[in-house]
């Protein structure tokens, strides 16, 4: 506008303008406009079949960096919800010798973390599979056990979820979201899966919604876990729950 503003505006741009701007009026959010959001400083492709990679979910890439200190070790780590991809593709470029599994429910959404996991140059290094931790069978077909395995579970109580923000409420996948009565659904069935997926001194670190940490770290307790203290958000919010054995 400062340096072209005597130009006349193609018909075709002001109409993409205009449109672009229609769909943001209705709240869609911007990553789903663009089909791209940062994570990590890295560039995520996403969709309206994957959950936005929120600036909180870093929380959990810190938590394992000053965990797992090792840069060089070929860990094997695993993702339990993929999504985008976004903590397995970034844990993969941060621990340039590790191999990563992750585990998705939605193909369309597995589609993106493919994607995402070969324009990130760490395709060789992971195996993105199709399946369901509600359904038997799930843990067997990871292939464990892992060092690390971390998960961003769903975990909004259903009751809540028609009060979320429109854009994440009317655009986000449900199936990202709605953690079950209370939210912890997800977390139950995972985190009592721990023991067997975590090698001996290996660790599971989960994100975790607002004031949920303190259950976590019960579930964790009663998984035979031996959880950490809670690893906070920019926000002061605790985010990440961490436990080993
Ligand atoms: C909150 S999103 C997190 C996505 C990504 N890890 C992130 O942090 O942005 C949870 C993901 O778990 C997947 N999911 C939900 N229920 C599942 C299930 N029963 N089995 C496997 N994946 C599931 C959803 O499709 C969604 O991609």
């Amino acid at each position: 506008m400062v340096a072209r503003g005597a130009d006349e505006v193609p018909a075709t741009v002001v109409e993409t303008a205009r449109s672009l701007t229609a769909r943001r009026v209705r709240r869609e959010p911007m990553a789903y406009i663009l089909g791209e959001r940062e994570f990590w400083g890295l560039p995520f492709k996403v969709s309206p079949a994957v959950l936005v990679p929120r600036p909180d979910s870093e929380t959990l890439i810190e938590a394992v960096l000053s965990l797992m200190p090792d840069r060089a070790r070929a860990w094997r780590i695993a993702d339990l919800g993929l999504g985008s991809g976004c903590l397995l593709l970034t844990l993969l470029r941060e621990y340039p010798q590790a191999h990563g599994v992750g585990l998705e429910a939605s193909a369309e959404a597995l589609a993106v973390a493919q994607e995402n996991a070969e324009a990130l140059g760490v395709a060789g290094r992971a195996c993105l599979i199709a399946g369901d931790w509600r359904r038997p069978g799930w843990i067997e077909s990871l292939g464990g056990p892992f060092d690390l395995v971390v998960s961003n579970p769903p975990y909004v109580a259903s009751a809540a979820l028609p009060k979320l923000m429109p854009e994440v409420a009317s655009f986000e996948p449900q199936l990202a979201l709605d953690g079950g009565a209370e939210g912890f659904d997800a977390y139950q069935v995972l985190i009592a899966a721990g023991p067997r997926l975590v090698t001996a001194g290996g660790i599971m670190a989960v994100e975790v919604g607002e004031g949920q940490a303190p259950e976590i770290a019960r579930l964790f307790v009663a998984a035979g876990l031996s959880p950490q203290p809670p690893w906070k958000d920019l926000g002061g919010t605790d985010r990440v729950v961490a436990a080993g054995n």
